[in-house]
């Protein structure tokens, strides 16, 4: 595996790889896990090469939020990707993807504006502009994103069909622990306690949707599904809601494509959590 740091190298590093066939790319910010390994594994099954970028992106981060304390561990995330069969690994700086003077924002309108956009305010201006500035960095012919950022994945395909970008977008499911929690590099911030109480994450998820397919209705379903959390001792629930799979637009039932999604705070960590109904 080629490790590349500057946008020079990159750019060198990358049309090698295009020449040799089709690339597939995995954008993170590394601390990875499993879920990130199983974009990996997915992109070497559709395309001859696979490039990942490791970059925790600022302009994705709200004053206050996490950025400072990010886990950071490249030297590990680097073997993992290598172990993988990953060819090429870029870790860019700040410089490198936003240089002296950069002045361009992405905003997706509509899809971008409720649930994690409302509760993190500009985080989706954040993602939409560097992943717009990675996959023309890079230009692949697929970049692969997990289910488990649902919201994010609805903004990307957004953005990339809207810009016209010449990438394929593929969506991995979400990769979960053993007792169904979903796998995150911010799960390292649980203490013991809250870890075991994080289930009640995707319990109230399960049980929210075997309710609405056994016919309760959508609205009991969920304020059963807040007071669930409540109780297992989340202190705030963000968003408990039903939404149409494409335009993320709350609905009233399950017909057509819909999704579960939830953000909930437990301790100091706040989780997002969704699944298909
Ligand atoms: P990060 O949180 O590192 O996630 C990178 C990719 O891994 C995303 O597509 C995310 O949905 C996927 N992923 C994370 N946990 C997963 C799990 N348990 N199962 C399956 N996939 C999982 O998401 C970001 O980084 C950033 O916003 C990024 C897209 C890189 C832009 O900065």
């Amino acid at each position: 595996m080629q490790i590349v740091r500057s946008s020079e190298e990159l750019a060198l590093a990358a049309a090698a790889l295009l020449k040799s066939g089709s690339l597939a790319l995995v954008p993170t910010m590394g601390a990875l896990h499993a879920g990130h390994m199983a974009l990996v594994s997915e992109a070497r099954r559709r395309a001859d090469r696979v490039a990942a970028t490791i970059f925790v992106n600022p302009t994705q981060f709200a004053a206050g939020e996490d950025l400072d304390r990010y886990p950071r561990r490249e030297e590990a995330d680097a073997k993992m990707l290598q172990d993988a069969g990953c060819d090429l690994l870029w870790l860019p700086s700040v410089e490198d993807i936003y240089p002296q003077g950069f002045s361009t924002t992405v905003h997706v309108a509509g899809v971008s504006e409720r649930w994690e956009g409302e509760a993190r305010p500009g985080h989706f201006d954040g993602v939409a502009t560097v992943v717009a500035r990675l996959l023309l960095a890079i230009q692949p012919d697929q970049a692969l994103f997990g289910e488990k950022d649902f919201q994010q994945l609805a903004v990307i395909r957004r953005m990339v069909r809207d810009l016209g970008i010449p990438v394929q977008i593929a969506e991995v499911p979400t990769v979960r622990e053993p007792d169904g929690l979903a796998l995150s590099s911010r799960n390292a911030y649980l203490s013991d306690a809250d870890r075991a109480r994080a289930t009640a994450l995707p319990n109230a998820l399960h049980a929210a949707r075997d309710a609405i397919l056994s016919g309760t209705p959508a609205d009991n379903a969920l304020s059963r599904a807040r007071k669930d959390l409540a109780s297992a001792g989340f202190r705030k629930v963000d968003y408990f809601a039903l939404v149409d799979s494409a335009s993320l637009e709350p609905v009233a039932d399950a017909a057509g494509e819909t999704r579960l999604i939830a953000a909930a705070t437990i301790g100091a960590t706040r989780l997002i959590d969704n699944l298909a109904v």
